[in-house]
């Protein structure tokens, strides 16, 4: 017998069955065989929240999360946030190697070159009222982009494709920068060819009244590690959402903008806006003790925000270098207070027994929020910052799984609950 295979008795019948495990996975299908008679559809997978089902086979991101491991293409996190450029890394998550010196030029001309947005853009983001989310501008114009892009329907079309991921790495920040300066009341300022990603991205951002202002180097630098650390992440929340979509095979705008959506829920992208909020109801370092007693109460509904991953059950590698940037950030900006009362909770947490035997650490989030504010943006626009970013790794998934012969539109099975057959009843029977 074979080693790579799974022995299972049903003992419904009795029957023996061998399941072949590949890369430490059975495949769910090979269940359905497994019936106690001819009707009977056939054995299923029950998985709420696909807890423990692969959904497609990757080679873009790899996580430990036991180990507290993330790598792009086989490159440590923490090697790329010290030594790489957001669109140097990028390249890599596209195109699976480091670029060349020509072949990183070539790349960022064409980024540069597709940061502009069609003018009625300006006038769509007009529409929304003034105290819109930035999150719900972003999502709702980057569907809109489809409209501007008919050709971008061809999804099988490697060029036409290409092109496509490349306009919406190349517009998110415009976008983003567009729904923050509509939420300010603040002009749009188109972007400018002679910057760099992010040094334009933040200046279309914050100038106000003067041409040739640009934002400090260090917090340049600093954005684009965050921008780095967040650029995929795998099989997450909004990730799965853009496949799922993109599986129908419609336009990368608008898988995209389903990305966005899912991003923009508090457990996923919107915990970082959380966690500033949850940081100012403590107020105070003193409060920490009383407010994590609150939140392992079982019968209360607070959590300790920022804490705590699906996959990581180690200190998130992103947290550890967001952890260092904090420094680095705070030199230009001057210390967030609310930076005591975060490493106050984290230290309380990681010796506490209820944070200590759930594995929960800090994530991703946990500081980044802390940077956000202290380089002067709104809460409401955190989000944002870790769309801009996701958008290159959304874009590369979409393309390795509509790529992916084995991929087909997702349609999950269910278990039905529900009352079965009966018959109308005319209302005033009822
Ligand atoms: N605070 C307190 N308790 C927590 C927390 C937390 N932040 N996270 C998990 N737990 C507890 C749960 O109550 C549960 O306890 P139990 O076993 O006694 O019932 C146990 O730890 C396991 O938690 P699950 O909810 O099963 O973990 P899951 O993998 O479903 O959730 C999630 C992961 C959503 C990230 C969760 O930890 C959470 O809500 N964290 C806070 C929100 C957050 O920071 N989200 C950002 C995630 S990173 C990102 O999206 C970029």
């Amino acid at each position: 017998m074979a080693n790579d295979t799974l022995s299972v008795t049903d003992n419904r019948t009795g029957k023996k069955y061998e399941l072949k495990i590949e890369n430490g996975c059975i495949r769910a299908m090979d269940l359905r065989g497994m019936k106690v008679d001819a009707e009977d559809f056939g054995l299923m997978a029950y998985d709420p929240a696909f807890m423990n089902t692969a959904n497609c086979k990757s080679a873009i991101t790899f996580i430990d999360g036991d180990k507290g491991i993330l790598e792009y293409r086989g490159y440590p996190i923490d090697q790329l946030a010290e030594k790489s450029t957001h669109l140097e890394t990028s390249y890599l998550l596209m195109n699976g190697e480091l670029p060349t010196k020509p072949q990183l030029d070539e790349f960022v001309t064409k980024i540069t070159h597709h940061t502009y947005v069609h003018e009625n853009i300006k006038q769509f983001m007009d529409g929304f009222r003034y105290d819109a989310h930035p999150m719900s501008m972003l999502a709702s114009t980057v569907a809109a982009l489809s409209s501007f892009y008919p050709e971008a329907k061809q999804v099988k079309n490697k060029e036409v494709r290409r092109n496509q991921m490349m306009r919406l790495i190349a517009k998110m920040p415009t976008l983003a920068a567009f729904s923050y300066r509509h939420s300010q009341g603040l002009p749009y300022i188109y972007p400018n060819n002679d910057l760099s990603y992010t040094e334009n991205f933040l200046t279309m951002v914050k100038s106000i009244g003067k041409p040739n202002w640009r934002p400090h180097p260090a917090l340049v630098r600093a954005l684009d590690v965050l921008f780095i650390l967040h650029a995929d992440h795998e099989q997450n929340c909004s990730t799965t959402s853009v496949r799922v979509v993109g599986s129908s095979e419609v336009d990368p705008y608008s898988a995209v903008a389903a990305g966005i959506t899912a991003l923009y829920g508090p457990l996923h992208g919107g915990a970082n806006e959380a966690v500033l909020r949850m940081l100012r109801e403590i107020g105070d370092k003193k409060n920490v003790p009383e407010f994590i007693k609150k939140v392992k109460d079982k019968d209360g509904d607070k959590k300790l925000m920022g804490f705590g991953h699906r996959v990581y059950k180690n200190y998130d590698p992103r947290a550890k270098v967001i952890k260092k940037a904090c420094d680095e950030v705070f030199e230009v900006t001057g210390k967030n207070p609310l930076l005591d009362i975060a490493v106050e909770l984290e230290r309380i947490a990681l010796q506490d027994d209820y944070f200590v035997q759930r594995k929960l650490y800090p994530n991703v989030d946990f500081y980044s929020g802390l940077i956000y504010e202290a380089m002067g943006f709104p809460m409401e626009f955190f989000t944002c910052l870790f769309a801009i970013p996701r958008t290159v790794g959304w874009v590369t998934q979409f393309e390795e799984m509509i790529t992916d012969n084995e991929q087909k539109i997702a349609r999950p099975r269910q278990i039905f609950t529900g009352p079965k057959k009966r018959d109308y009843v005319p209302t005033e029977k009822r």
